[in-house]
């Protein structure tokens, strides 16, 4: 039964391709993963190998694609035409796309901690707006990419339960988690497992949320009826043999500390990948070196890859029944008959891949609707009087306000300007002075553009009236570092070497 409805696939893409011709209607409400194939059949004929046909007697192919600690990311991460430049939803879109017109069977999975990121917890009122908005995109853009299942990680119940249940309602993929439960009767908030059906071979998915997160974050999340989260090793015990029944391959996402992986790893029998996002010490790491991108524990493969989207972990398997665990075609070259093998490479985000002309209108849509409010809800800035900006300066220090003028921190917002990002509550603060101290709507906004004198000397209001009495401290690493830092850029912040290039001339003094 099986096998006839293989068979009889590619007539009925030809079906929807005709289908597509005629309602074009249709195409709108089509994900990229059914629009892609329907592409393909269209040209299959001349060169076209089936699966069967790439991979040996009696296996099936699977090529599995992941994303984890996306963090809220849609852009490049951090900064955009920096020296590394990774990322972006409009790039891998364009992968998956590509990867799609490669590979027959692909399996779209994202480990958590997506939509909102460490920081978003500590956003204002004011800029909730905006999360919410980009949290919309991303899983708008996951619903076209054919994401097929999503981890709901801590990060993801930043903005509440109602929120998630929003961008849950909207997904077209499930989210799951099979210890996020609520407090009272200890039911499951989301489904623990999905098992998807990738061309005839069944992939179960397990999905565990870090179950060390404090109380008083659950509670935030739904007061009403708060949440808790169960030990993730209990419930992989309990949920795995009966998962391992029904499906061929299983999956993990967990998004846990690596200590409690490798555990689950080693105590729980029958998971073949567990998707790791390699949390030490309570955080993530946002960039994964090669020699640590996987690891195996027993018969259990862990895998990660970079977060904020900068590149997708891959696994090209060919899968034979009985063939577990599977052995890696990258370390055995001559695998041992009659085991399932992969390939496993991680696929950079970089501007080769161009970007997916779809989701950047989504995302354009999204920078345009980005400037900050109604007015009228802003808070109260206490410390606005305390800003002189550099224009203050300048009446005194002119050697040095000419010279900081020479360096690009003095042209930083409209580095953001260029690509209409200068309202964005995750860019704006480090392109400007005093962002939520000293001014939060545009309009307010002249004086504090660019990376100003007070960014890096710190705040001094008395120092004009009577210089003397009022020193500035020295520069410190510190204060570069607020922007400066590993989530932003790639490359190691050296003080020392990039001192020289931004400290001011010495004032001359009698
Ligand atoms: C408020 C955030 C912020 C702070 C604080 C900050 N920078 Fe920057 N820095 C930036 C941004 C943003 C840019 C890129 C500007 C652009 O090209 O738009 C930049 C660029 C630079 C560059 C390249 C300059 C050039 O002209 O090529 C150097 C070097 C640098 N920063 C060093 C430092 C040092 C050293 C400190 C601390 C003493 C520091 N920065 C403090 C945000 C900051
Ligand atoms: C945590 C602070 C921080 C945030 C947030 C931030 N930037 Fe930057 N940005 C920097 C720093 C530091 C640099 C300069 C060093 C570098 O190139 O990484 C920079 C440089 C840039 C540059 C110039 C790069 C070049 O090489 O000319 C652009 C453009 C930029 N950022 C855009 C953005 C956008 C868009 C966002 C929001 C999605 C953003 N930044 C968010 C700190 C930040
Ligand atoms: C009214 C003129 C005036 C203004 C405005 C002014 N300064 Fe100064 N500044 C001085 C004088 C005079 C000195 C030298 C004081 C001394 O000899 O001890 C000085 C010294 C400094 C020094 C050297 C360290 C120190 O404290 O001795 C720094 C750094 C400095 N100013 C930064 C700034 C910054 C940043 C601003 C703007 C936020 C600013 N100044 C605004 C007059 C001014
Ligand atoms: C990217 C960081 C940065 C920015 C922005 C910056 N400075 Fe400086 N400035 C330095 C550093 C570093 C020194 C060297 C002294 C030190 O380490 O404290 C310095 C030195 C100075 C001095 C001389 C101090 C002395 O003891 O001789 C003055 C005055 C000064 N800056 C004023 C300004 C003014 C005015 C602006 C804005 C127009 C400005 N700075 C912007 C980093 C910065």
């Amino acid at each position: 039964m099986k096998a006839i409805l293989m068979r009889s696939l590619p007539q009925w893409l030809t079906i929807t391709v005709l289908a597509i011709m005629v309602i074009p209607a249709i195409v709108v409400e089509r994900p990229y993963a059914e629009a892609e194939k329907s592409e393909k059949t269209t040209s299959a004929d001349d060169e076209k190998q089936t699966p069967e046909a790439v991979t040996s007697e009696g296996s099936s192919n699977l090529f599995l694609v992941y994303s984890v600690n996306n963090v809220g990311y849609i852009d490049v991460c951090g900064c955009k035409r920096k020296k590394v430049r990774q990322g972006s939803l409009t790039r891998r879109a364009s992968y998956v796309k590509q990867a799609r017109f490669h590979h027959d069977n692909l399996c779209l999975l994202d480990g958590g901690n997506t939509l909102f990121g460490p920081d978003d917890g500590k956003a204002k009122d004011f800029e909730k707006r905006q999360l919410h908005e980009k949290a919309k995109l991303i899983v708008e853009s996951y619903n076209r990419m054919g994401y097929q299942a999503m981890l709901v990680g801590h990060h993801d119940i930043t903005m509440g339960l109602e929120k998630l249940r929003e961008y849950q309602g909207m997904a077209k993929f499930p989210f799951i988690s099979a210890n996020m439960r609520f407090k009272d009767d200890s039911s499951r908030v989301f489904d623990p497992t999905t098992i998807l059906d990738c061309d005839g071979l069944k992939v179960g998915v397990l999905g565990l949320t870090i179950d060390t997160i404090p109380e008083y974050y659950l509670n935030r999340a739904n007061p009403e009826r708060p949440l808790h989260l169960t030990s993730a090793l209990e419930e992989a015990k309990a949920l795995v043999p009966e998962l391992r029944k029904q499906c061929d391959i299983l999956i993990l996402l967990s998004a846990n500390s690596t200590e409690t992986n490798r555990q689950i790893a080693t105590e729980v029998g029958g998971i073949d990948l567990i998707v790791d996002p390699y949390i030490e010490l309570g955080n993530h790491k946002v960039w994964v070196d090669e020699e640590l991108s996987m690891e195996q524990v027993g018969e259990t493969l862990l895998v990660r890859t970079d977060a904020q989207g900068a590149r997708l972990g891959t696994l090209d398997i060919d899968w034979i029944e009985n063939g577990r665990p599977m052995v890696s075609l990258s370390f055995d070259s001559v695998p041992p008959a009659g085991r399932s093998t992969y390939w496993y490479e991680r696929a950079s985000m970089e501007p080769h891949l161009l970007e997916d002309p779809d989701i950047v209108a989504l995302v354009e849509a999204f920078r345009k609707g980005s400037a900050f409010v109604n007015t009228e809800e802003l808070p109260e800035l206490p410390h606005k009087g305390k800003y002189l900006t550099a224009s203050t300066c300048a009446m005194c220090h002119v050697e040095q306000t000419e010279f900081w003028k020479g360096t690009t921190h003095a042209d930083a917002f409209a580095s953001l300007v260029e690509t209409g990002d200068q309202w964005r509550q995750d860019c704006i603060a480090c392109h400007v002075l005093g962002y939520g101290q000293a001014f939060i709507a545009p309009e307010d906004a002249e004086p504090f553009k660019d990376v100003q004198c007070e960014n890096c000397h710190g705040l001094n209001p008395n120092h004009p009236q009577d210089p003397v009495n009022h020193p500035w401290g020295k520069v410190k690493e510190t204060s570069c570092l607020v922007c400066h830092n590993k989530d932003q850029t790639r490359t190691d912040f050296i003080f020392s070497k990039e001192r020289r290039k931004v400290a001011c001339p010495p004032l001359k003094r009698n």
